[in-house]
């Protein structure tokens, strides 16, 4: 008998079921009213006393093997089954969530803010639509002034108190407001949409985005101005970019200058995006004007301040090379994926 026990034991530890028939085919070899198991317990009376006390236990053992291959297989057949009936195939491997991407000049607004962080700038915005004061005449821009047609600008209407209500052309508006609200020092970038009424082309579009920035306090200076620019670019374009100064005129600051980049496309040496010079423009910028800081309440004596302003689409351009605006508000996903980025 034990030889028997045996000789089952290896075939059960063997044993793997080709299918739920197969299965059922063991069921009944052992564990049948006509099994196997039957016929060893019928057997084991038959005995003599002292071999029912060494194989008594033997034999309940065996059983318990064979029931608990039987339960295990048929638990995993059973699940099969199921799987196979809904269509699901448990081999594959499982479904990754499709994240979005962040949109290019939301990436470079946030690299834009995360540098001036670091030099102690914050973060303030204003609104889009605005009244004649802010977006023109605080910022010095004389009424009937040929400088107005330098920015076409959207009307929305004629306020009776507060003149003419416009989407704001540019980000300046929130320098005066800011100033306007609080006492100096002031060390803010404003980051934001403006609108100019512009055709739309791959190089103009009637809306895109600025960050501007504004610096008061007492003996700040052009130097200052020079040297906080400088920074800012060598952390965005890399070390080793040359910046220049041109002079220029904006009716908000005095003296007034536009900053260029050596091209961070070909390093200087002449490209289709520098159009052959080597420098591409990325900013404006200049020593706020006193009528600027009288007009927001500040007095002019005591303090002095720096201002710049700058596209970020501009940027972006430059820092992905991408030659169409237009492609920023288009929406288009094959355009958007691209710009995977680590940056939340
Ligand atoms: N507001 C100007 C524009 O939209 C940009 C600008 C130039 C802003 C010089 C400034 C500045 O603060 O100092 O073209």
């Amino acid at each position: 008998m034990q030889q028997k026990i045996d000789q089952y034991t290896a075939e059960i530890n063997a044993y793997r079921p080709e299918s739920a028939t197969d299965l059922e085919n063991f069921r009944i070899r052992f564990l049948g009213t006509k099994g196997l198991i039957k016929d060893l317990f019928d057997e084991f009376k038959t005995v003599s006393a002292e071999e029912k006390r060494v194989l008594g236990k033997v034999l309940n053992e065996f059983k318990k093997l064979a029931e608990e291959k039987y339960t295990f297989f048929k638990e995993e057949l059973d699940t099969h089954v199921v799987a196979e009936q809904s269509g699901a195939d448990l081999s594959l491997p499982g479904q990754g969530f499709a994240t979005g991407s962040r949109h290019p000049l939301s990436l470079v607004r946030k690299e834009i803010i995360e540098i001036f962080k670091k030099l102690g700038f914050i973060v303030e915005e204003g609104p889009e639509i605005e009244d004649d004061w802010h977006n023109f005449s605080a910022l010095n821009f004389p009424e009937e002034h040929p400088a107005r047609d330098m920015q076409d600008t959207f009307f929305v209407k004629k306020d009776a108190t507060n003149g003419d209500i416009a989407l704001r052309t540019h980000t300046s508006s929130v320098q005066v407001r800011m100033m306007e609200n609080g006492k100096p020092p002031f060390r803010a970038i404003m980051p934001g949409r403006v609108y100019r009424n512009e055709a739309i082309s791959a190089r103009a579009h009637c809306f895109f985005h600025q960050v501007e920035g504004l610096y008061v306090d007492e003996n700040v200076s052009f130097a200052d101005l020079k040297q906080t620019l400088f920074y800012f670019v060598q952390e965005l374009f890399g070390e080793g970019t040359k910046v220049r100064f041109r002079p220029s005129y904006f009716p908000f600051t005095e003296p007034s200058a536009e900053m260029d980049i050596s091209c961070s496309i070909c390093g200087g040496a002449g490209c289709q995006m520098c159009k052959g010079s080597g420098w591409v423009e990325i900013l404006g910028c200049g020593m706020v004007d006193p009528n600027v800081l009288e007009n927001c309440g500040i007095d002019a004596s005591k303090y002095t301040g720096f201002a710049f302003g700058m596209g970020i689409e501009r940027i972006t351009n430059l820092k992905y090379q991408i030659k169409d605006l237009r492609l920023f508000s288009e929406n288009d996903i094959r355009f958007l994926k691209q710009f995977k980025s680590e940056v939340i």
